[in-house]
This record gives C-alpha cells, structure tokens and sequence, in this order.
C-alpha cells in the first residue's frame, strides 16, 4: 500500500521551499540508510526553480552531493545541448552549480537518431545501477502536463500500458515526435515520489488526477500509484484551486 500526501503552499516562492525541503529530508534519510541517494529529476519548465534553490548558499551544504546519482524521468529526443533538453536545464541550474562528478549524472543518450537505441540503453544502464543496490529509485521528481502527462506519459500512447520495462521511446502523435520516458513501472517502484504542479492552469489536470474517475490512458498521472513508496504531491494555491479541501 502507498501513503498519499497532499501539501498546498500559498505561492510558486514557497511551493519551491517546500519541494527543497522535502528533497533534503529524502536525500539525507536515503544516505542514512543506504549511504547513497538515487534521484530521477523532472524536465519541463515548473523544477527550474527548485534546482537553482537547491544549488544556491542556501541549500547546497545541506546534502553531500558527491553521494548522490542523478536520473531523468524523461527527456526530449534531442541532443544535450537543445534548448529543449531536460538535461541542459538541469546541468545549467543544479548539476553544474553543483559540481556533480559525470559519472554520477546518467542521462538519456537522447543525440542518438534510433530513440528505440537510446531507450535501451537507459534500460540496461538502470538495470545494472538498481541491481547493484537491491533497492529503486529513492526518489523520482515529476511535473504534470495540463493534459494530465508525467514525465513523457501522454495521453493515449503506448508506454502507457507498458509493463515489463523501465525506459522507452514513446512516440507522441501530438508533438510528432519520440519522446524517452520512465515507465510506469519504473516510477511506481521508487521509494519516493513528488509531484511538483504549479498554477491555476495545472488546476483542472490536478483535479481529474486527484478526485476524477479512474480513466489513466485520459489521465496519465493517475498511473503513479508506489507499491511500496510515498507519493508526496506539492501544489500552490493556484494548482489547488479545484480541489475539494474537505478530503485532505
Ligand atoms: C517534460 C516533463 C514534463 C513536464 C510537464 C510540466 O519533459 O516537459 O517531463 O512531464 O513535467 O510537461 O511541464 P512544465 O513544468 O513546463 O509546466
């Protein structure tokens, strides 16, 4: 069974201090009992703030990076240095403030023209990395689209239904084009979950997801259910505008 935790803040500034917390809460209790934390962070525009709060005076004494690995939930089909990738936000606003090692960064090899070719690769080189810890991710950090996708779970595309693998190519008939995603699966088995939504136009996603029928191919979201992990979701007032206080 998965706990469901709920929290609203008043504005995106502490929507962002709130995600900062709970990621240093995780990642410090992940190195306690494991000696290493495993993130998968989210692409998109809404985490830009985190990780620059996370790498700033404020934030960056209060982990030792240098144990912490660092996934993506998913990633554009385009080189590393696109605009577009999830990696080069994330390199620019944490990895490289930071000083993260490469080797403890594994990104998607999202530059190679076969997504399929990229997505196994992501595969083998999850498999080989989890196995070696007996445990999942500790923590994967996800967005929400305002047509309810996560990560680069659209809706009505395959990887939606996929059960055995924890990286593939989804083609997305709307962007027309593959976009390299976490499946289901693999996100279901982390340990932790965020859901980071911020804005009233995120309101009626996060109101089908959170209170509306079970309809997970209309509303991908809804598929993030952790076996065995906590799934936080963090919402500003704005996200939260549709939602029915009384339940929470
Ligand atoms: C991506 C993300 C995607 C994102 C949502 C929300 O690659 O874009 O993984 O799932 O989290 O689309 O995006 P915003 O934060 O930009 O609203």
């Amino acid at each position: 069974m998965f706990s469901r935790n709920i929290k609203v803040a008043e504005n995106a500034g502490a929507l962002t201090s709130l995600a900062a917390n709970l990621f240093v809460d995780i990642g410090r209790e992940s190195i306690t009992m494991s000696g290493s934390f495993t993130v998968a962070l989210a692409g998109g525009s809404t985490p830009r703030q985190l990780y620059s709060l996370l790498a700033s005076e404020r934030y960056k004494r209060e982990l030792d990076w240098s144990l912490v690995t660092f996934f993506f939930g998913d990633e554009r089909h385009v080189p590393p240095d696109s605009e577009e990738s999830n990696y080069r936000m994330a390199n620019e606003t944490l990895l490289t403030p930071l000083g993260i090692a490469l080797e403890n960064v594994h990104r998607w090899r999202a530059e190679l023209p076969d997504g399929s070719d990229a997505a196994d690769r992501y595969q083998a080189k999850l498999e080989v990395l989890l196995a070696s810890r007996d445990r999942s991710i500790d923590l994967v950090l996800l967005g929400l689209g305002e047509d309810a996708h996560t990560a680069s779970l659209f809706p009505y595309t395959a990887a939606l239904s996929e059960t055995e693998r924890h990286a593939v190519a989804n083609w997305v008939e709307k962007l027309d084009a593959y976009r390299l995603t976490l499946t289901p699966r693999a996100i279901n088995a982390a340990r932790n979950v965020i859901f980071l939504v911020s804005g009233e136009a995120k309101a009626t996603a996060v109101k089908h997801v959170l209170e509306g029928e079970f309809r997970p191919d209309q509303f991908p979201a809804q598929l993030v259910i952790p076996q065995n992990g906590t799934l936080y979701w963090l919402l500003d007032e704005g996200a939260a505008s549709l939602l029915d206080r009384s339940k929470f």
